[in-house]
């Protein structure tokens, strides 16, 4: 089976560069995961773009840091596993941690959201609290994709390599800038420790540099401009054995709109 994952989409141009890809693309792939952290403004999701995106084809939407910044979408959160937060938060938040659903061919998908510790709210453990996880969801099914939200490059990779021969695919978000490090670890996942952005490439990380670089020169709060132009996708295109639940392939996608023929 193949399946489709792209990085944090970073507002409108994020949306845009999102749905380009999509009406072209989408046809090749059996599963679909976006992470829509950023969908609104930067700052968190609302209810109608998570229906928008969904209807675009998307069949999971995970979280991060920034899925609570609409308080609106708490009762989205509730009622649809379609849409993740990270299943490390204190019991008792708002929405699902993950979900298993099926691929166009019927294969059952498990995809959980995760969240780092390092540099990051201290929740609970994301080692412990996604290995029991995967205990539970072995008895059910093959297919584990994991979406770990986190700043570290170290916690990353040691939750891969933790991780490897349990789990389907790792892959990292959050820090929007991809890395080039995919590849499958020696007992079968796939690993990436970071899938990148989908958004404006003309700021710093999604957002207008004239809003960010003032933040470092005076470190008083500044508000947040999204970045326009120059959109990019970035994700990741995997292959996957579904009789064994092992990743067989694993290449980056990071191209421009222009690249993609999708806008002149
Ligand atoms: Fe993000
Ligand atoms: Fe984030």
């Amino acid at each position: 089976m193949k399946v489709l994952v792209i990085g944090d989409i970073v507002g409108n141009p994020g949306r845009k560069a999102l749905k380009g890809y999509l009406d072209k693309n989408k046809n090749n792939y059996d599963f679909i995961i976006v992470n829509g952290e950023n969908s609104a403004a930067g700052f968190g999701i609302t209810g109608k773009l998570a229906d928008e995106m969904l209807s675009w084809g998307v069949d999971v939407i995970t979280g991060g840091n920034h899925i609570w910044d609409k308080k609106e979408i708490y009762e989205y959160l509730d009622r649809s596993d379609r849409i993740l937060r990270p299943y490390n938060y204190p019991n008792g938040v708002p929405g699902f941690g993950y979900t298993i659903k099926k691929d166009k061919k019927g294969n059952k998908v498990a995809v959980i959201s995760l969240q780092g510790r390092v540099f990051m709210t201290p929740i609970d453990c994301p080692f412990t609290k996604v290995n029991e996880l995967i205990e539970e969801v072995r008895k059910e099914c093959k297919i584990i994709i994991i979406d770990f939200h986190a700043e570290a490059t170290s916690e990353k990779i040691a939750l891969g390599k933790y991780l490897d021969g349990k789990a389907t695919l790792v892959y990292g978000t959050h820090t929007h800038i991809q890395t080039a490090d995919n590849k499958i670890l020696s007992e079968g996942t796939g690993y990436i420790t970071d899938i990148g952005m989908t958004g404006s490439d003309n700021g710093i990380i999604g957002m207008k540099s004239e809003s960010i670089i003032p933040k470092f020169l005076t470190s008083l709060p500044q508000r947040f401009e999204i970045a326009e132009g120059n959109e990019r996708v970035n994700g990741i295109s995997v292959e996957i054995d579904e009789e064994v639940g092992e990743c067989t392939r694993i290449d980056r996608i990071n191209l421009s709109l222009l690249e993609l023929g999708i806008f002149e």
